[in-house]
């Protein structure tokens, strides 16, 4: 029989959530794509997109989570059997994150030591990192050998998260946070000011903050600002349900959700200033305009920076190190809640100890991340990533908001929400989640499955699209199925009323 752990506290709780939502996806994603959708105007779709869709859906998670006392495969059971699959599907999108997740910590580790030797990464940090670092291959079916270099980090990520884990959720995840958070906000306000100090930083911010509101009018730009929301914000993958299950009976909901998701964006603003204004510093130090020097993703960590790094005037070394440093923070905070999303639904289901579940899937989880360590992981990973993020959350959580708007109690999950909280959601919550974000979230997918029909994503083979990208889709989505099948000590009776109770 597992024992189910709990939160120490209402601030262990809510650095928890905030730890899983700010991530990697907010220092290196979110100021790109702010900047690529129209600057200062994104922030418009941006805050939509968390009003009407990140804050309403983490308010419905939390609720079913602390009401169920489970995680996604069990909530979803709970009020219907036959949907435990999407709950299934929901963890082991998880998992999927995790194995690819933890590589790019790995990275950063790496670039950690690099910035430590003053810039080992040279004065050409393109050509060293996918030359000399990662060794990569012709593309995503030519594996070429195991890096070394990153092998070692990426143990280290797993060993840290296993025995985080393992301490259990008070003594592990809340205390690991209780330690990463602030370390984390001390690090990127250490980053902020140097940055905005810089010469030329204001250029960089001008390029952020610059409002370009004839983006308004481009779909796309909304479409980015809800997908930047469900993953930065770690909702519809589970990963809030989980750590909600473990709320005392006692507890809050609806402001927990508002700090959470106000706590994530301003993070990302944050951040934002930070890489922009150094990146203002780099372009004018250079002679050319911000925007030559911007660029998304890893590029942006891995190649900007540290060129950035290269030509600062001084304190070279230890500002590339907290930079790197803010990612490990930020990664492993969020790595921890990914994995436990899968620990808690499979040791739930199972009625199993989770330290045996955890060791399993850890050992598993490794094996499957080793072939983000071949000269390949880097196209691999980003097809996954991709697919992932585009179709996995998408249909993960329009499945969510569908069934639960449409045929579940809605009404009374905001009642049970307001039971519990300091301050009240009126019905708007409601109109939300029933015809908003289900619109937007359809109309996301179907737009992004046109585009990549029309344009096979950044240039990769159909073959390379078909086996790592619908691949991860299908291997995901039986996965859900066969852990559903299997008959678990826990039954999942559909024991949640669509009455009042709820
Ligand atoms: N929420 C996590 C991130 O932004 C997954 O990286």
């Amino acid at each position: 029989m597992s024992e189910r752990g709990q939160w120490g506290s209402r601030m262990g709780f809510i650095l928890a959530a905030i730890g899983s939502a700010i991530g990697l996806g907010n220092i290196w994603r979110f100021p790109y794509v702010a900047a690529s959708n129209g600057g200062g105007a994104f922030l418009i779709p941006y805050l939509f997109a968390l009003l009407t869709a990140g804050i309403p859906i983490l308010i419905l998670e939390f609720s079913l989570g602390h009401k169920t006392k489970t995680s996604a495969p069990g909530v979803f059971g709970k009020i219907n059997r036959k949907f435990e699959t999407l709950g299934w599907f929901q963890t082991i999108i998880s998992f999927a994150i995790m194995v690819y997740y933890v590589a790019i910590i790995a990275w950063a580790f790496n670039y950690f030591v690099f910035a430590l030797q003053g810039g080992a990464w040279g004065t050409d940090t393109k050509a060293f990192f996918f030359g000399e670092f990662l060794n990569v291959t012709e593309g995503a079916f030519q594996l070429g050998g195991f890096n070394s270099a990153v092998l070692i980090p990426l143990v280290l990520v797993w060993l840290i998260n296993y025995v985080i884990l393992m301490a259990g959720v008070k003594g592990g995840i809340e205390k690991a946070n209780k330690i990463f958070m602030p370390l984390l906000i001390i690090c990127l306000l250490v980053i902020v000011i140097r940055g905005i100090t810089l010469p030329g930083a204001s250029a960089g911010l001008d390029y952020f903050f610059t409002p370009d509101f004839s983006a308004l009018a481009d779909p796309e730009v909304w479409i980015n600002a809800y997908g930047q929301i469900f993953y930065s914000l770690s909702i519809c993958f589970g990963v809030m349900m989980a750590y909600s299950s473990y709320l005392p009976k006692k507890t809050d909901i609806v402001n927990n959700a508002f700090i959470t998701g106000f706590g994530n964006c301003s993070f990302s603003l944050l951040a934002g200033i930070a890489v922009f204004s150094v990146l203002g510093f780099m372009a004018t130090s250079q002679g050319v305009g911000v925007e030559e020097v911007a660029t998304g993703g890893i590029g942006l960590a891995f190649i900007v920076f540290p060129m950035a790094i290269n030509a600062l005037p001084g304190f070279n070394a230890a500002f590339g190190a907290i930079f790197f440093l803010c990612l490990i923070f930020a990664g492993v905070s969020s790595s921890m809640s990914i994995m436990e999303t899968f620990v808690a639904g499979t040791a739930d289901k199972f009625n199993a100890s989770r330290k045996k579940v955890l060791t399993i899937a850890t050992l598993v989880g490794f094996s499957i991340s080793l072939l983000f360590v071949t000269g390949a992981g880097i196209f691999i990973l980003d097809i996954v990533d991709h697919f992932i993020n585009t179709y996995c959350i998408a249909i993960a959580g329009l499945l969510e908001i569908i069934f639960i708007a449409w045929f579940f109690n809605l009404e009374g999950i905001r009642k049970y929400a307001n039971g519990l909280s300091d301050f009240t959601v009126a019905r708007w919550w409601n109109f939300t989640l029933k015809f908003l974000t289900p619109v937007l979230l359809g109309t996301m997918f179907i737009y992004k499955t046109f585009i990549d029909l029309t344009v096979p994503y950044e240039g990769y083979g159909v073959s390379e699209l078909m086996v790592f990208g619908v691949g991860t889709i299908i291997v995901t989505a039986i996965a859900a199925f066969i852990f559903k099948s299997i008959k678990g000590s826990q039954t999942y009776e559909a024991n949640i009323s669509k009455g009042v109770e709820m």
